[in-house]
């Protein structure tokens, strides 16, 4: 017996990387899957539309269930497309796992507001697209009275939440994609619906091409020596997350090989209460100056009336 029997999950961009690893892991724990992918480039470029049936036709050998879709994530009516596909191919839907994403680096000084659109629309569009629609059949069916138990888990990163010099764009869509999470995740428990979010750390197509990182992530030689780079390590996690036993929601997780770190949202810290405006130094300084300038208009504060001399 599986620990995902009888739900049916979408994972976006699961045609290669760590999406993949999640189909083939989601399949091999009884879940049925649609493997999205739109079989793009890392920057987004082209579209090679047989990434997703590869990843179908893996999952069919190793003897699980899953069908190809290959919208686009990020676009309004793709993202429709994509649960409908799994509605009427699977007859219901239990899981999101809002992987897809892509990067377009540049120093902010020579960044063009293409790039930067991009980057964001693919990575933000594609989360909140599929959620919406999501959510929105989750809505009816709670509302039909059918009792509701989804999970939705997103991709975010930690040149979002830690920063990473040259990933304006897909650090800023990807600290959006955790703010994202927390306020669906208040938003949808009212239907039975919890929403989490990874911030992996894995060998793919991306790292491998990240200055510096490309020869760190590669597989140890040694094959006694845990391959804490390999994506399949992050898939336990998000598998976990969308199980119907697991109690968290609006949580993001930071994952590599065995080790899981939850992140602390943005929380204040040490706090500053003068109990009056912090400029009032200024507000008085302003506030003598006023009088000031009544007084010699011949004016004045009303217990000032009376000792402001004639003007000059
Ligand atoms: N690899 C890492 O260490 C790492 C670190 C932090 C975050 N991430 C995130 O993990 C996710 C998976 O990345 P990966 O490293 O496996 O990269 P990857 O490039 O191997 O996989 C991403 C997949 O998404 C697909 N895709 C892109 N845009 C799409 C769209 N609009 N619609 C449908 N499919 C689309 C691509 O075709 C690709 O197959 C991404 O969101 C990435 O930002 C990865």
């Amino acid at each position: 017996m599986g620990a995902l029997d009888g739900r049916v999950a979408i994972i976006t961009g699961a045609g290669r990387g760590i999406g993949r690893e999640h189909a083939l892991l989601f399949a091999s724990e009884g879940a049925k899957v649609v493997v999205n992918d739109l079989g793009c480039a890392v920057n987004g470029s082209g579209d090679d539309r047989t990434a997703a049936q590869k990843v179908v036709d893996e999952v069919k050998e190793l003897g699980g269930e899953a069908v190809a879709n290959t919208e686009d994530v990020s676009d309004w009516n793709g993202g429709h497309q994509l649960i409908t596909a799994a509605l009427e191919t699977f007859g219901d839907l239990h899981i999101l796992v809002n992987n897809a994403g892509i990067i377009g680096d540049r120093v902010l000084v020579n960044m063009t507001q293409e790039e930067w659109d991009l980057v964001m629309h693919v990575n933000v569009n594609g989360h909140f697209v599929p959620t919406r629609w999501a959510a929105t059949y989750w809505r009816e069916q709670s509302k039909a009275g059918a009792k509701i138990s989804a999970a939705v888990v997103n991709t975010s990163s930690t040149s979002g939440l830690l920063g990473n010099p040259g990933q304006s764009n897909y650090g800023t869509a990807k600290a959006g994609i955790a703010a994202f999470t927390i306020i669906a995740a208040q938003e949808l428990s009212r239907y039975g619906v919890r929403v989490n979010a990874i911030v992996p750390a894995a060998r793919s197509r991306i790292t491998e091409s990240t200055p510096g990182l490309g020869d760190i992530v590669q597989p140890p030689t040694d094959p006694e020596v845990f391959d804490s780079w390999d994506p399949a390590n992050v898939s336990p996690l998000v598998a976990y997350l969308a199980g119907e036993s697991c109690p968290f929601t609006g949580k993001v997780f930071f994952i590599q090989g065995g080790t899981v770190q939850h992140f602390q949202p943005w929380t204040l810290g040490a706090q500053v209460d003068k109990r009056r405006p912090l400029d009032d130094r200024g507000a008085r300084g302003r506030a003598s100056k006023a009088h000031r300038h009544r007084a010699r208009a011949g004016g004045g504060a009303p217990d000032q009336v009376g000792r402001a001399g004639p003007t000059r």
